[in-house]
């Protein structure tokens, strides 16, 4: 058995955790998502399913992992055999995610190089963007550019790799994004961005916004699946997991805020046009930083920034499937990130070329009938599998493993005072199921996310 790697200090654990957490998710999706749903009223419902819901589950999630001590599969194994079918699911999950975030990823690499060598998006940003997406091989080269950054992380370890990255890239995203924030805050027009998300009109709110709000939120959080159950593996009995949730829920929630603030009055003051999806960040936005003063810069920054983001969250993702692949089948880590970065990078090149370079089409039971593999990868993760996997979580923790159990790891006998044991015992067993059937409802009935 090879020895398992630690994290070797609190703060390094919560920016490895921030920086799961941290990603495309916080930089494009949410700010769009408060555009699209009414600013500040959607704004007040997601910090209150953050602080409940996502405060919860991420708690339960950290707390199995330490517990187990073990990758996702292991750890659901070793309290009760019957249920590793949650793990396994959020190994594929996580699979998934990863293949497509790296094609995504590889296209924040191409903007930078762009930005870099004054290449200046020739044809326009829209044609541009759909001409990258839309060939063959050139968006493959740069999942491949991505990916291996990534893997180079995994293969240093836990602690020499992706603690270290992460303390080092954490800090840097934060200042990137106050800076694009206070530079999009004094441009002139600005004021309508604001205003929009100060708009706390709740009559406007939708159950359908609702909905987004709960499934953005375990997107953000990384939830649902093998990560924070991994990252909670590598901690230490005498961390303290009340206090170390708190803060990951906390940069993770401050990063999207900020995020939407930078973006948001931007936008407005350009009069762009808040369409959402992989289109605004590639085509709206840099059409936005190049109509200000210096936005050449700060479009180069921007990308910069997503990369960050990006990269740490997709380190995340394929941890988590490369510690069920080295511990259940027993390979060295070595031989398992290489596995799981080679599968991954032929499954991502699926996702690449069904954007426009080859057509493949999967049936489905939505309007049109089918839609595209990438459309379906995406649709799969985000809409079913994460609520899915997190609501199955939940039931285990609450009734298999039992609530009182997994506070006893919480609180390692009373070292760490747990105060809101009572209200989160609740929050597991019924809150949190319900919250994610609604989800799950949507998605399956009425196609909410289904593009
Ligand atoms: N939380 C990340 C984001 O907001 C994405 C992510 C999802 C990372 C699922 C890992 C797992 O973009």
């Amino acid at each position: 058995m090879q020895k398992r790697d630690q994290w070797t200090s609190n703060i390094g654990f919560v920016l490895a955790a921030a920086g799961s957490a941290v990603g495309l998710g916080n930089i494009w999706k949410f700010p769009g998502k408060v555009a699209a749903n009414g600013g500040g009223a959607f704004i007040v419902v997601y910090l209150v399913i953050i602080a409940v819901v996502g405060f919860s589950v991420m708690l339960a999630e950290l707390a199995l992992g330490r517990n187990a001590n073990k990758n996702i599969v292991g750890a659901f194994a070793s309290i009760n055999k019957k249920f590793s079918f949650i793990g396994k699911l959020g190994v594929l999950t996580a699979f998934i995610i990863a293949s497509y975030y790296c094609v995504v990823g590889g296209w924040v690499l191409k903007y930078i190089f762009e930005y870099i060598t004054g290449a200046a998006f020739a044809g326009g940003y829209s044609d541009y963007f759909v001409g990258l997406i839309s060939s063959a091989a050139e968006p493959v080269i740069w999942q491949f550019v991505f990916l291996a950054l990534s893997i180079a992380v995994i293969l240093r370890g836990v602690s020499s790799g992706i603690e270290k990255v992460s303390k080092f890239l954490m800090p840097i995203l934060l200042v990137i994004l106050v800076a694009i924030t206070v530079r999009s805050l004094t441009l002139p027009g600005a004021s309508d961005g604001i205003a929009l998300m100060l708009n706390f009109d709740f009559s406007a709110l939708t159950f359908q916004s609702v909905a987004v709000a709960m499934g953005q939120a375990f997107f953000s959080l990384s939830l649902g699946m093998s990560i924070m159950v991994t990252y909670g593996s590598y901690l230490k009995k005498n961390e303290n997991l009340v206090r170390s949730t708190a803060s990951i829920c906390t940069i993770d929630t401050m990063i999207a805020l900020l995020a939407a603030l930078a973006i948001i009055p931007a936008v407005a003051a350009t009069g762009t046009d808040m369409g959402m999806g992989a289109g605004f960040a590639f085509i709206a936005l840099p059409a936005v930083f190049a109509e200000m003063p210096f936005g050449f810069f700060f479009g180069l920054l921007f990308f910069v920034l997503l990369f960050f983001a990006a990269f740490t969250s997709a380190i995340s993702i394929i941890e988590g499937v490369v510690a069920y692949a080295s511990e259940e089948f027993k390979l060295t880590r070595k031989k398992a990130t290489i596995i799981v970065g080679a599968l991954a990078f032929i499954v991502g090149i699926g996702y690449s070329l069904s954007q426009g370079a080859v057509s493949l089409n999967i049936p489905w039971f939505g309007e049109a009938g089918s839609i595209s593999l990438g459309n379906f990868m995406e649709f799969f993760t985000d809409n079913l599998a994460l609520p899915l996997g997190a609501l199955l979580t939940c039931i285990f923790v609450g009734f298999i493993w039992k609530t009182k159990n997994a506070a006893a790891e919480i609180e390692q006998d009373g070292k760490f005072a747990f105060k809101l044991k009572g209200a989160w015992d609740i929050a597991i067993k019924y809150v949190c199921p319900i919250v994610l059937a609604v989800i799950l409802f949507y998605t399956l009935v009425l196609g909410v996310g289904l593009s």
